[in-house]
């Protein structure tokens, strides 16, 4: 008998993992909730371990996909590292290998953060060039035009950036946009260079202070991080140090606006109250009742929020991470919402989603309006990317009936237990193997 050459018999089977969440919507949540460590924070500490042969301790690490794939990276070059309650230990004594293969830089964008290390410490890098990502074209030349700022010598092969140089050599470079992971790069490579640098218009987001900090703790010296300048005068040579990475604002953000949509009281502890003041903002500008404390925030949901008209931007203003969960609590407003994205103009993936659970949304030149329903109603949905499936997982909390998240590992990407975390609000919420 003959097989058609599009039966499902001949249909490659992707290896994806298929695990989904079922939420049902309606419980009201309650309760508190502890924030992990921050993921953005975490990866570049990582990376930076490379420039102190030894073995560094970094505290507070989650159970995160991204985090296992960044110690892959690093099992590539020849560095061990394990994670204990919490503490993630990288022994960087022995590099062997100066080369981030296409196989994990294509899962995980942030592999890019070994370049300015491997080069600073070792004269010379090779990484594989990321390719685009869920929302679009994410393009690298910042870091490469900072690099070669720097002395390095930089050319594409195979796919891969491969950079040289004896001795980086200090500079004054000026950054054409804020991207976090650049501004870490440049960091990295400069704490080893000959001379001064300074970084005009430099990141200003929490995890480039954390950076910053762990950095310092290893020897070097820096000033200005947190700041749009940073100046850097290159040492000879770092120490392993051990070190507590900061809270995940942007899980904290998640948890105040899974409160606000579906509260209850909901107060998120271990927090940095500081680092959340534009999502604050909003959430009053929306009407969500917000208490402050030292290191918590709580907000008091169920009612229809007040719509909100607002823009992300580069830190201190409303991170992009937040958008799509920020967009879940507005699909309830009453009234017509805008959400501007300046970060990156096509990252709306979810909005078909949540228009599937009855959402009104229609968006144009990097703006969603977004007119505010009574009720949303349950249906099967498809994550795209991490923060676009935390959304999804938010509107599910308050949709009549029951949501089912699919492709949940962009979700493990960056919640560390998120389904146990929201069960312990008293959400009705379940992962299902397929
Ligand atoms: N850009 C360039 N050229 C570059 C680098 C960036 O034009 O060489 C532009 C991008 O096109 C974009 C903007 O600069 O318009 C910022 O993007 P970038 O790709 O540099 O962001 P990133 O620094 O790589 C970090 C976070 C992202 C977060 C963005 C924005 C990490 C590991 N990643 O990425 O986090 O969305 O900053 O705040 O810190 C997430 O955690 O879900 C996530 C995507």
């Amino acid at each position: 008998m003959s097989t058609s050459l599009f039966s499902p018999q001949s249909i490659p089977r992707l290896e994806i993992p298929t695990d989904a969440l079922l939420v049902e919507g309606g419980a009201p949540i309650s309760g508190t909730v502890r924030i992990s460590g921050a993921k953005n924070a975490v990866l570049p500490m990582m990376a930076a371990a490379i420039l102190a042969p030894g073995v560094s301790s970094i505290h507070n690490v989650p159970a995160l996909r991204d985090v296992s794939t960044m110690a892959l990276v690093l099992q590539a070059l020849g560095i061990p590292s394990d994670r204990h309650d919490e503490i993630l230990t990288i022994d960087t004594g022995n590099c062997r290998s100066l080369r981030a293969p296409y196989e994990l830089v294509k899962t995980m964008r942030a592999s890019i953060y070994v370049l300015g290390p491997l080069l600073a410490l070792h004269g010379r890098a090779e990484v594989s060039l990321p390719g685009g990502c869920a929302w679009g074209p994410r393009p690298v030349d910042i870091h490469l035009k900072g690099m070669e700022a720097l002395g390095a010598r930089v050319e594409l092969d195979g796919g891969y950036i491969v950079a040289e140089a004896t001795r980086l050599r200090g500079a004054e470079i000026e950054l054409p946009f804020p991207s976090v992971v650049a501004a870490g790069n440049h960091l990295m490579a400069a704490v080893l260079a000959e001379g001064t640098t300074a970084l005009v218009n430099a990141a200003r987001e929490p995890e480039i202070g954390a950076l910053a900090e762990f950095l310092i703790a290893m020897g070097a010296r820096i000033s200005g991080a947190g700041s749009s300048r940073i100046e850097i005068e290159g040492v000879t040579s770092l120490a392993p140090t051990e070190f507590e990475v900061i809270p995940d604002r942007i899980e904290a953000g998640t948890y105040l606006i899974a409160g606000a949509m579906a509260g209850g009281a909901v107060r998120v502890v271990d927090c940095r109250p500081d680092h959340l003041e534009a999502l604050l903002a909003c959430l009053r500008a929306m009407e969500v009742p917000c208490g402050i404390g030292e290191d918590w925030i709580e907000v008091e949901g169920g009612e229809r929020p007040a719509p909100l008209a607002v823009k992300t931007a580069p830190f201190p203003g409303l991170a992009t991470d937040l958008q799509a969960q920020l967009m879940a609590l507005a699909v309830r407003a009453r009234g017509t919402s805008s959400l501007r994205e300046t970060v990156y103009p096509d990252r709306f993936k979810h909005v078909s989603e949540l228009v599937r659970l009855g959402a009104r949304i229609q968006v144009e030149n990097g703006t969603a309006l977004i007119e505010g329903v009574e009720e949303l109603s349950g249906a099967p949905v498809m994550a795209s990317d991490l923060r676009a499936s935390a959304a999804l997982v938010l509107a599910g909390l308050v949709a009549r009936g029951t949501t089912r998240v699919g492709r949940v590992y962009h979700i493990d990407r960056g919640y560390s237990g998120i389904e146990q975390k929201l069960a312990g609000l008293g959400a009705r919420i379940r992962r299902v193997r397929e």
